[in-house]
């Protein structure tokens, strides 16, 4: 016998010596499929099946329509997809959240999709939802959703359905009619009509003027009358019919603010406190004539925010007021100790004040104010020590003002001269 053959000798031998070779053989093929399968068929199977899809949240506006009128909503991550609607490798779907889908069917639809856009013409009330948009490429894919609500036309809708813009009184400025790419694209001769209050704007009006061919009108002298709501209206032609877009804006008028620098006129450098006592130490700013709602306040201890460095809250900030007094504006944030505790002696509190034109810092360390302190005992005595420490620097100028010149020669001469009597006598 040498060794074992696959025929002949023991059976039971080479039996298991056969089972034992194959299974060797096995897993050395699997092995091997395993090892080759990183290389070859992983790739392949990260493709996105559909359905298997990266859901990156609710988009943080809510599109508003009016009913009877067209909306478009587009679709929200596409900007994090460099040229995914132009891209053909790229696949862009919308659905309804509350319905299984939403195929967009032929051109007499209502709802389709155009440009990776979601048209709806017109919007019915009925359209209000959430819809979900999913982008689509051979490895990867997300979705995002978007909150549609559509209002009928009313006054009581302008509430919700309003943008807010801002004018400055006594300047001139301008409104924009907004989010109207959509349908002024490719326009040159686009006409807009304004309303205030509901009524029509006249172009003959000096103080309101639709800028041609843009989207703005303009105000001159805002005056506080003006404020309020203004709606813009833009025709867009949709397969044969004319539709209106309407926008709101509800205006409003800021008066113009100056700018001062604060000027931070409390706390003291040191404040005393009774260890266990509460205590309050206000930040007062002054700030003139400069307007309160531009100028930040806050505290810090040791460099950090106060919230952060009394997570405990013992040590918090307190409501910030505003008030003027002889027509000068005031700021005031206090710091509060509830109690006060030795660690308090060791930190640095700093009020901090900030504006457009300046930054400034003001810090104040809390001392304890003990029923018997040593520096308020031993303060008459060194008063008198300093008044006999004066009289006798007075006696000692008077008596060395007439050798004022020879020491000063000598000084040049000297350089480690030291101006103490004991010196002046061994010059003499
Ligand atoms: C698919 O999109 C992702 C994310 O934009 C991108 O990183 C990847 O290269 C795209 N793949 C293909 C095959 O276009
Ligand atoms: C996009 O996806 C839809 C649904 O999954 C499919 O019917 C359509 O053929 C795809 N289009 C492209 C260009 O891949
Ligand atoms: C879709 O609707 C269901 C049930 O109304 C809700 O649980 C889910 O969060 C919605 N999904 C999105 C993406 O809004
Ligand atoms: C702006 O309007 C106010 C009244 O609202 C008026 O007193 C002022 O003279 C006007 N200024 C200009 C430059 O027209
Ligand atoms: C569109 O607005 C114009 C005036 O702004 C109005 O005369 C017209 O009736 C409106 N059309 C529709 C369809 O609402
Ligand atoms: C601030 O720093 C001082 C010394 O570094 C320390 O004794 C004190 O506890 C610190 N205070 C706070 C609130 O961290």
């Amino acid at each position: 016998m040498h060794g074992c053959r696959l025929q002949g000798g023991r059976p039971e031998i080479s039996t298991s010596s056969v089972l034992w070779k194959l299974s060797g053989t096995m897993f050395f093929l699997y092995l091997l499929i395993v090892g080759v399968s990183a290389f070859t068929i992983q790739p392949e199977e990260r493709t996105v099946p559909s359905g298997n899809c990266q859901f990156r949240g609710k988009h943080f506006k809510t599109t508003f329509g009016v009913e009877g009128e067209p909306v478009v909503l587009r679709c929200p991550q596409v900007r994090y997809w460099l040229g995914a609607s132009a891209s053909p490798h790229v696949n862009l779907t919308w659905r309804k959240n509350d319905s299984a889908g939403m195929a967009p069917g032929g051109e007499e639809t209502q709802v389709r999709v155009e440009d990776g856009a979601l048209w709806i013409v017109p919007a019915l009330q009925g359209n209000s939802g959430t819809y979900i948009c999913t982008v689509r490429n051979a490895s990867y894919c997300d979705e995002m959703s978007i909150e549609l609500r559509v209002f009928k036309k009313t006054e009581a809708s302008l509430t919700f359905i309003s943008y807010p813009q801002i004018l400055t009184l006594s300047t001139s400025g301008s409104l924009v009619c907004p989010e109207l790419s959509e349908f002024t694209r490719n326009k040159t001769d686009m006409k807009i009509h304004w309303y205030k209050d509901s009524v029509l704007l006249d172009q003959a009006n000096e103080k309101f003027l639709s800028v041609q061919g843009t989207t703005r009108l303009l105000i001159h002298n805002v005056s506080v009358e003006d404020g309020g709501y203004y709606s813009c209206v833009v025709a867009f032609a949709h397969n044969g019919t004319l539709y209106n877009v309407t926008r709101n804006i509800k205006l409003r008028i800021n008066k113009k603010e100056e700018e001062t620098v604060p000027v931070i006129i409390s706390p003291h450098q040191t404040i005393l406190a009774s260890l266990g006592s509460r205590l309050t130490i206000p930040c007062k700013v002054f700030l003139g004539a400069g307007a309160c709602s531009t100028t930040v306040l806050w505290w810090m201890a040791n460099n950090t925010n106060i919230e952060s460095a009394y997570q405990e809250g013992r040590v918090t900030e307190g409501q910030r007021l505003e008030y003027s007094e002889n027509n000068e504006n005031y700021v005031e944030v206090p710091l509060i100790f509830n109690p006060v505790i030795r660690e308090d002696l060791n930190t640095d509190f700093k009020c901090v004040v900030h504006n457009t034109l300046s930054f400034q810092m003001l810090h104040t360390t809390v001392k304890e104010a003990s029923t018997f302190s040593w520096e308020i005992a031993l303060a008459p005595l060194s008063l008198v020590l300093f008044v006999l420490g004066g009289i006798w620097m007075h006696r000692w100028y008077k008596h060395r003002t007439g050798k004022a010149y020879g020491l000063t020669a000598l000084k040049t001469g000297h350089q480690d001269f030291q101006f103490y009597p004991s010196n002046i006598k061994e010059i003499k």
